[in-house]
C-alpha cells in the first residue's frame, strides 16, 4: 500500500485488485508444493477485500450511482460465484491435483469479475462520492486490511495468522465486523439516508 493511496477508497481498491492479479499469478505459476503461501495471502486478501466491496462499495454505488442498481446486482452474483469456488479451493487444499483446475476457472472468473467492477463501479463510486465520504471509507477499508498482510514480514507471520484464520468465509465475517465497527453509520445505514440524485 501506498502512501499517495491513503485518502481515497478508489485507490485502494484499485491496488488491491492488483495486488490480487499477482498473487493469482504466482499461485498459477508456482510449484506444487509452492503453492500454499500464496494461495493463503490470496485467501486472506479476498476476503477482505470482498467484505470491503460488500459493506461499502456496493451499498454506495447503488444508492448513489444512476442506473446502476442492476449492474451491481450483477457482481454480487458474481462473488457469490467466486466465493463458492474458493470454499472448494479451501477444502481441496493447494497440492490436491484438482486444484490446478478450479483454480484455473476460478481465476478466470474473478478476474473477469475485477475488470467490469473497474470499468463501471468504482468509476462510479469516485464521481457520486465526496473526498471524505471516500476518506472515511479507506480509513476503514485499512484497518479491515491489516488482517491480510500479503506479504508479512518474516518474524510476525505468526501475529498476522492470528489475525485472520480460518474458513474463508470466517475470514470474511471477521472483515465485515471490523468495517461496521469501523464505521458505525456510515455503510448501509449512510448511503440509504444519502440522496439517490
Ligand atoms: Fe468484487
Ligand atoms: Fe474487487
Amino acid at each position: 500500500m501506498t502512501q499517495q493511496h491513503r485518502g481515497d477508497v478508489v485507490d485502494l481498491l484499485l491496488d488491491q485488485h492488483r495486488v490480487i492479479r499477482e498473487l493469482c499469478e504466482e499461485v498459477t505459476t508456482a510449484a506444487v508444493a509452492d503453492r500454499e503461501q500464496p494461495f493463503r495471502s490470496l485467501l486472506r486478501l479476498l476476503a477482505v477485500h470482498e467484505a470491503v466491496e460488500e459493506e461499502l462499495v456496493h451499498p454506495y454505488v447503488k444508492r448513489r450511482v444512476e442506473g446502476a442498481k442492476a449492474a451491481v446486482t450483477d457482481r454480487v452474483e458474481e462473488e457469490r460465484e467466486v466465493n463458492k469456488m474458493l470454499v472448494a479451493l479451501d477444502a481441496l487444499g493447494p497440492t490436491n491435483p484438482g486444484f490446478q483446475e478450479l483454480f484455473t476457472r476460478f481465476r478466470t472468473a474473478l478476474l473477469a469479475h475485477a475488470d467490469k467492477e473497474e470499468s463501471s463501479e468504482f468509476a462510479g463510486l469516485r464521481t457520486a462520492t465526496r473526498p471524505g465520504e471516500r476518506t472515511a471509507m479507506a480509513a476503514a477499508m485499512r484497518l479491515a486490511s491489516a488482517l491480510a498482510p500479503t506479504h508479512p514480514h518474516p518474524g510476525n507471520e505468526s501475529a498476522s495468522r492470528a489475525l485472520l484464520v480460518g474458513t474463508p468465509m470466517a475470514m470474511m465475517d471477521r472483515a465485515r465486523d471490523l468495517l461496521r465497527e469501523a464505521m458505525p453509520g456510515r455503510t448501509r445505514g449512510e448511503a440509504r439516508d444519502a440522496p439517490t440524485s
